[in-house]
């Protein structure tokens, strides 16, 4: 059952002829990736992943989520991009926003992120929360290799075998890699942790319905069976072309305002509990899109908060954008809005309102100025926020997305360009067999 309900009504009148010029295309993009013969196929495992994944992966899954929620106070999940993003989409969506601020209670560790920056305020304000604590790590990077976790987890393996000793420490530690390379795995078979493999055909930004997402969800207290349920039932629901096919429509769309002069998408949200779910969404399009000098530039706000900082850029900047909103149809909560008798706010006319009453009107009052000032847009409606409707969502994303880069007539599963700052950040701190490089660049900067 669709709990997504996707309107392009808005956007259509904007670039009605390129919609219409994308549809032959559509096809031959759906037909690629369901028989895996277009550009970067060895990187289509997700297409199928939701349908396919084991009962028996789950039930592991939930027994290693069980055994770090009865061990630890705290969880650290150490990975970037597409190894930390997903999770942390799903977890500030369906947890309390405010749970990070009651203290962790038996079997309910919080669920903490690190190796995602390299700050080093923020690696010793984590040591100093740790310190003394019962802490638990989920290390996950698919290659194995990457400086940002790899250094944080060094930091944190540390400190975790210090406080609770190397033996205690085999068990609160899990590592999620490649099935045979990367020095993760090495360390990983050396010491004895419990492993799960991210399969090689799924790349980064498409791996949270793997171990890779769904670990850190299920240890964070979510129903991850329901996730995975909701994302394979939307698979099916967008496997054939057609004007039902709600991935293809929103992938056609974004193309064609693209091919009309629209080159940044801003997806929109009026709960701050989708925050990373914009995040997540953000690299997943830009590094699948932004390639061979294209793509649309993937940005995000977050309303009502926005409109009060970014509300007058889109109203009346550069007419280059277009907007996505996601909007949930109900929130799971009760707050109304009281009566005062002195109103010296002048409110009382909000009294006895749902605050989502007022959200919504705050949300159709902003189309209905963004569109009479030229930016397109597009709605896409959720039922509620649950582990269900979200593994919809995630799956729409991610179809769409493929759909959309072989539109765009890229190679929407690599990302060359990631390791251009990598080469240069290797090359300045002088690492081994980078000698070269060094050399070269410290000509570069020196003049
Ligand atoms: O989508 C991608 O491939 C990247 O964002 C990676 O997920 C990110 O760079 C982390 O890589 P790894 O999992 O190899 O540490």
């Amino acid at each position: 059952m669709k709990s997504i309900e996707l309107n392009i009504q808005d956007a259509l009148y904007f670039a009605e002829k390129q919609y219409e010029a994308t549809q032959g295309e559509a096809v031959e993009a759906i037909t690629k990736l369901e028989k895996g013969t277009g550009l970067g196929s060895d990187y289509i495992g997700w297409v199928n992943l939701a349908s396919q994944t084991p009962a028996e992966l789950v039930e592991k899954i939930n027994a290693t989520a069980a055994r770090l929620r009865a061990n630890c106070e705290y969880v650290v999940c150490i990975g970037i991009g597409g190894s930390y993003l997903g999770a942390k989409a799903v977890n500030t969506a369906l947890s309390d926003s405010f749970a990070d601020y009651y203290a962790p209670k038996p079997n309910e560790p919080k669920v903490l992120y690190a190796g995602q920056n390299i700050g080093e305020e923020y690696t010793a304000e984590l040591q100093k929360l740790l310190e003394g604590k019962k802490f638990g790590i989920i290390v996950i990077s698919k290659s194995g290799t990457t400086t940002e976790p790899a250094i944080a987890f060094r930091i944190l393996r540390d400190q975790l075998e210090k406080q609770a000793g190397t033996e205690v420490s085999k068990d609160l530690i899990v590592a999620i890699t490649d099935a045979s390379k990367g020095a993760l795995r090495t360390m990983a078979d050396q010491e004895g942790w419990e492993t799960y493999v991210i399969p090689d055909n799924v790349g980064g930004r498409f791996s949270v319905l793997t171990p890779v997402g769904l670990l850190p969800i299920a240890v964070a207290g979510h129903d991850i069976a329901k996730l995975l349920q909701g994302a394979a039932d939307m698979e099916k629901a967008t496997e054939h072309p057609g004007p039902d096919n709600m991935a293809e429509v929103y992938a056609r769309m974004r193309n064609a305002l693209y091919r009309s002069g629209k080159k940044i998408e801003l997806l929109v949200n009026y709960t701050p509990k989708l925050h990373f779910f914009s995040e997540w969404w953000k690299q997943l399009y830009g590094e699948s899109e932004g390639k061979d000098g294209k793509g649309i530039f993937p940005a995000s706000v977050d309303n009502t908060t926005d409109l009060h900082s970014m509300g007058q850029w889109i109203q009346e900047g550069e007419r280059s954008i277009f907007e996505t909103v996601i909007s949930v149809k109900k929130p799971a909560v009760s707050v109304l809005v009281p009566e005062n008798a002195a109103n010296l706010d002048g409110i009382n006319y909000l009294a006895g309102k749902h605050v989502d009453e007022v959200n919504k009107m705050a949300e159709l009052g902003t189309k209905i100025a963004h569109v009479e000032g030229g930016v397109p847009n597009m709605r896409i409606e959720i039922d509620r926020l649950d582990e269900y409707v979200l593994g919809q969502l995630i799956y729409f994303f991610e179809k769409a997305c493929g759909i959309s880069g072989y539109l765009l007539d890229v190679n929407p599963f690599n990302q060359p360009g990631v390791e251009a700052y990598k080469k240069n950040m290797f090359a300045l701190l002088e690492k081994p067999g980078y000698e070269a490089e060094t050399a070269a660049i410290k000509t570069k900067i020196q003049g």
